[in-house]
């Protein structure tokens, strides 16, 4: 795997199966090595767009499915979408609107990549540290959450900080991505508890 003949395969197979991108078959990958959504889950999917997560969440739970991303989604079926930026405290009081109880939490959100690798590594923390304070503000206790990462300064601070949130964290290393990739994937079942650390809220989780 890693070669520019199976990742043109993996993209091949992902169009033939009817998903939007090739990141439908990690995210089907990572879930058969990792069974943590239920077949009535509530799903919240951070940094959804084109929507090939969305597509592989529907098959598998009839819950409430939403997907956030700063791109328009294209809609797919049996999901509802939100246009804006997750770190914002109105996309927060939107998605709270259309989902009153969550029990899973997906991000595969990577910001813009400026080229500077040191920077870039930074914001891609920032913004799964904004990922994981929703995730413990508005996750159900015993939920999960898997969510793309970026090996480096800063993960391991990110990861201990997980560990404290969940009863059972690992990282997975999909074989579909690409070859010298730092990206990796935290897996983190059975949420403990909520705080009310969210971006826009106070002690008391008003905005
Ligand atoms: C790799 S793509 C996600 C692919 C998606 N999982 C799929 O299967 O179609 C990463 C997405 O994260 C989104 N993103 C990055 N930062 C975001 C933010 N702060 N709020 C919402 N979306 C964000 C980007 O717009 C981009 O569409």
């Amino acid at each position: 795997m890693g070669s520019q003949w199976s990742r043109d395969k993996t993209y091949l197979q992902a169009k033939q199966a009817g998903y939007r991108s090739r990141a439908a078959l990690k995210l089907k990958e990572i879930l058969k090595n990792n069974p943590v959504i239920r077949s009535d889950d509530n799903i919240l999917d951070l940094g959804a767009a084109p929507g090939s997560w969305l597509q592989v969440i529907r098959e598998i739970t009839s819950g409430v499915i939403v997907g956030v991303d700063l791109n328009p989604i294209t809609p797919v079926e049996g999901t509802k979408t939100i246009t804006g930026d997750f770190t914002s405290p109105l996309v927060i009081a939107q998605i709270k609107e259309i989902m009153p109880e969550i029990n899973g939490i997906l991000c595969d959100a990577s910001p813009r990549l400026s080229g500077s690798r040191s920077y870039d590594q930074a914001r891609a923390i920032d913004l799964n540290v904004q990922a994981l304070k929703i995730a413990e503000s508005l996750l159900k206790q015993g939920g999960n959450l898997i969510m793309k990462s970026f090996q480096g300064e800063d993960f391991s601070s990110l990861y201990n900080r997980i560990k404290q949130d969940f009863y059972s964290v690992r990282t997975y290393q999909a074989k579909t991505t690409r070859k010298g990739s730092t990206e990796i994937y935290i897996i983190a079942k059975n949420f403990i508890g909520n705080g009310p650390d969210l971006p826009g809220e106070d002690e008391n989780g008003h905005a």
